[in-house]
Order: C-alpha cells, then sequence, then structure tokens
C-alpha cells in the first residue's frame, strides 16, 4: 500500500496566490473585456537587464559548440558566479563570506522551503505574522507545525507584527529553535535596523536558535543604516542562514536563480548533543536533490555584478520604487493607513471601514478590476489589511490609484 505524507492533507488552503490566480482568472473568464491591474503577486514586468539577456545570449551560443559546451555543472553553482556574489553581495560590505558557504538555486523560495530538510521534526519553529506562506506550508508538510484550531498551528511561535509595534517582531516569550526572518519584510514592506536585527542574532546565540534570514528584497534598500546582510551584525555566521534571490533584482521571476549562504561555523545539534556543522549537510542535500540551476541562468546572474549590470539593476528597481511611492503618496492623502514601499516593493494597507481582507479584494477586483493580497492570506494578524505590490508600469499604477481616488 503506498501510503502518503499526510501531512499534506493537513495543508488548509490552496497555495495563496494560486488562489488568487484561479479568482482572477474566474473573473477573466466572465469579463473578458475588463483591463485588469495586477498587483497582486510581486511578478515582475519591466524586461530583463540588457546586460543579462546578452550574457544569456552568449551563454546559449556556448552550448552550441562542443568546444564550449556545458553539460551538468556543479550543484553548488559555478565558481565564476559564487566568487562575484562573494565579492560584491558580502565583501564589499565588509562581510567576511566564502564561496563554498554559497549554494545557488533555482531561486529563494525553494530554498526556504527545503531547508527544513536539514534539521529534526522535533523543533520549535517561529514566524512572524503576516508571514511569507511557503514558510509555513513547508513546515506543515513536514508534520511539524501540530494542531490548526482554524486559526493558528499549536507548535509554531507566532510573532505578531501589527501597527502597535510597529511592524517590527518582538522576541518569543518561549524558547524557539528555528526563527524565520524576512527583510525588507514580504508582505509588510517594513525594514529592520541593525540595531532590531541585533536583538534577534543576540536571541540566537544566547538560545542556540538558528536565523533563517530571506532577504529576498534585498536589492530595494535605499534607506541608510539598514543591514543588506545578516551577516553585517557581528555574530550572525554562528547562527542564521541567509537566502537571496534574483528574481526581483534582475527580474528573474521566469528564468529562476538565487542563492543561500550557510557559513562553515554554523552548526546544530544532534540528539545526543554532538555539534554538526550544517554547511556540509545543506551541501549533501543539494548533491542529492539539486542538479543546479542552469548554465545560461548563472552566465545571467553574473551579469548583473558589472557596473553596468549595477546600473541596470538600479535603473529598474528605482522604477518600481517610484510606483511604490506613487501608490504611498495617493492612499496616504486618501487617509488610508499604511506602510512599506520605501526600500521595498510591497505597501502594506489598512482596509477602509473595517472591511475584511477578502472584502476588499472583492471589492478591488469586481468593481475597479485591480488586482491585490489579501492580508489575511498571510497570516490572521493580516485580516484588515491588504497587500499591493508596486511591480506594474508607471502607467498602470497611475490608472489603479486613479481608479481608487474615483471608485471606478
Ligand atoms: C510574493 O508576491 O509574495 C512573491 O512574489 C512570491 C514569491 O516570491 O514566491
Amino acid at each position: 500500500m503506498a501510503l502518503i505524507n499526510g501531512n499534506f492533507l493537513k495543508l488548509q488552503n490552496n497555495y495563496l496566490f494560486a488562489d488568487i490566480a484561479r479568482k482572477v482568472a474566474a473573473f477573466g473568464q466572465s469579463n473578458p473585456n475588463a483591463k485588469l491591474i495586477r498587483m497582486g503577486i510581486g511578478d515582475v514586468t519591466r524586461p530583463l537587464p540588457q546586460v543579462c539577456i546578452d550574457a544569456m545570449h552568449k551563454a546559449v551560443n556556448d552550448l552550441a559548440d562542443s568546444t564550449t559546451l556545458h553539460g551538468y555543472g556543479p550543484e553548488q553553482g559555478y565558481d565564476f558566479l559564487r566568487e562575484l556574489i562573494v565579492k560584491y553581495d558580502f565583501n564589499a560590505r565588509g562581510v567576511d563570506i566564502s564561496a563554498d558557504e554559497v549554494f545557488v538555486s533555482d531561486g529563494a523560495k525553494s530554498d526556504t522551503a527545503n531547508i527544513v530538510d536539514i534539521f529534526s521534526d522535533n523543533i520549535k519553529i517561529a514566524i512572524t505574522d503576516p508571514v511569507y506562506p511557503v514558510y509555513v506550508d513547508s513546515n506543515v508538510i513536514e508534520g511539524r507545525t501540530g494542531v490548526y484550531d482554524g486559526t493558528y498551528w499549536s507548535n509554531i511561535t507566532y510573532l505578531p507584527c501589527n501597527s502597535e509595534n510597529g511592524f517590527v517582531p518582538s522576541l518569543p516569550r518561549d524558547k524557539v529553535d528555528l526563527i524565520y526572518l524576512c527583510f525588507p519584510n514580504n508582505p509588510t514592506g517594513t525594514v529592520l535596523t541593525k540595531e532590531q536585527l541585533k536583538v534577534w542574532v543576540d536571541y540566537a546565540l544566547e538560545h542556540d536558535s538558528i536565523i533563517l534570514f530571506d532577504a529576498a528584497y534585498e536589492a530595494f534598500i535605499r534607506e541608510e543604516g539598514i543591514p543588506h546582510s545578516i551577516y553585517e551584525i557581528e555574530g550572525a555566521k554562528r547562527c542564521a542562514v541567509e537566502f537571496r534571490s534574483f528574481s526581483k533584482t534582475a527580474g528573474f521571476t521566469g528564468v529562476r536563480c538565487g542563492y543561500t549562504v550557510v557559513p562553515r561555523e554554523l552548526t546544530g545539534t544532534t540528539p545526543s548533543g554532538e555539534r554538526v556543522h550544517l554547511n556540509p549537510m545543506w551541501n549533501r542535500r543539494q548533491t542529492t536533490k539539486f542538479n543546479g540551476a542552469s548554465y545560461i541562468t548563472q552566465r545571467g546572474a553574473a551579469a548583473i555584478y558589472s557596473p553596468e549590470g549595477q546600473r541596470q539593476v538600479k535603473e529598474i528597481i528605482d522604477y518600481y520604487l517610484h510606483n511604490a511611492a506613487t501608490i504611498r503618496t495617493t492612499l496616504t492623502k486618501m487617509g488610508y493607513t499604511l506602510c512599506g514601499g520605501v526600500s521595498a516593493p510591497y505597501i502594506w494597507v489598512r482596509t477602509p471601514e473595517g472591511m475584511s481582507s477578502w472584502d476588499f479584494f472583492d471589492h478591488l477586483l469586481n468593481d475597479l478590476h485591480i488586482v491585490g493580497t489579501p492580508g489575511v492570506g498571510f497570516g490572521p494578524e493580516g485580516e484588515g489589511y491588504f497587500r499591493l505590490s508596486s511591480f506594474n508600469s508607471h502607467e498602470n499604477t497611475r490608472e489603479a490609484m486613479e481608479r481608487i481616488r474615483n471608485k471606478r
């Protein structure tokens, strides 16, 4: 008998963005002439930086010739990319990371989900609430989250992020083993200062916990004093794994490329209390279950580290941040309460007149033909909030704001 992993049946709903996509598709079928403006899933709309396109074209040509052909690549990523990552994303910020601590992958979503493979089922995890749903669902699938009471999982420690605490999570009261932090934050668009992040690193060091730090939106940081990497905080290499993505940085949502840093000194413990290094464990996991991101993809990613690549990436992110500013300014003038959108592509908006997140979603979709993401889809603290993303054109963003202003 092929017994299934029954934990899948515990997943409460469909994956949030799949659910929204289905609703939007149904709306599109019954309203074929409606001009929808999509501000839901954080999917890019600007073309990829030209340097990436050129590098990928060249990489395709490499594959057309047996002398420059690339077959299976290293599971950890090509050295040409790992070395650039180390130099520009870390060394340039005074962080000492080496290439063998960097694992190139097909994106931060899979890595943040797959990392659970190397931890025991018997650990206590903490997540912020609201949170990127992948962190919760990947632990549900592993059977680590306990019983669901319709709102909360019994074996998850929730760290509420709300208007009372300025969307900055407080330390858990009970000891936790694994802590998910995402900054700049998805979905609230908020950031942590060095001092605020240090509080978490100190907690993790004191309690022998590990922080899973998702920095997928790092390229959007525009404010001074905001750490771009958790390793800018002293001691973090002993307590944190960091995830990065080229999706939003270089428009790779469809190309797929990201990387994970597992420092050599980072350890966990066996049930008998021995220390085990996580870097070789993750390496073992990847070499068994992953065959590396494609050569073409990695050549494309490497291209962003040239001076011209950096300029082009900045131009694209500035474009999206301009939209974020348009959204912030318009909605603030209209009296909405919101946060985010300064060093992040997401704006977290309080729904008007106490509407529920899904009611507001339906109103925007059906009446104004705008797609956003209901806050409650990210967790119970997200009820009464709505996430707008800035990944659209200037024209569509302005038009969406116009529709909201004129309620048509
Ligand atoms: C989001 O909209 O939250 C992200 O685009 C989802 C993702 O990166 O997987």
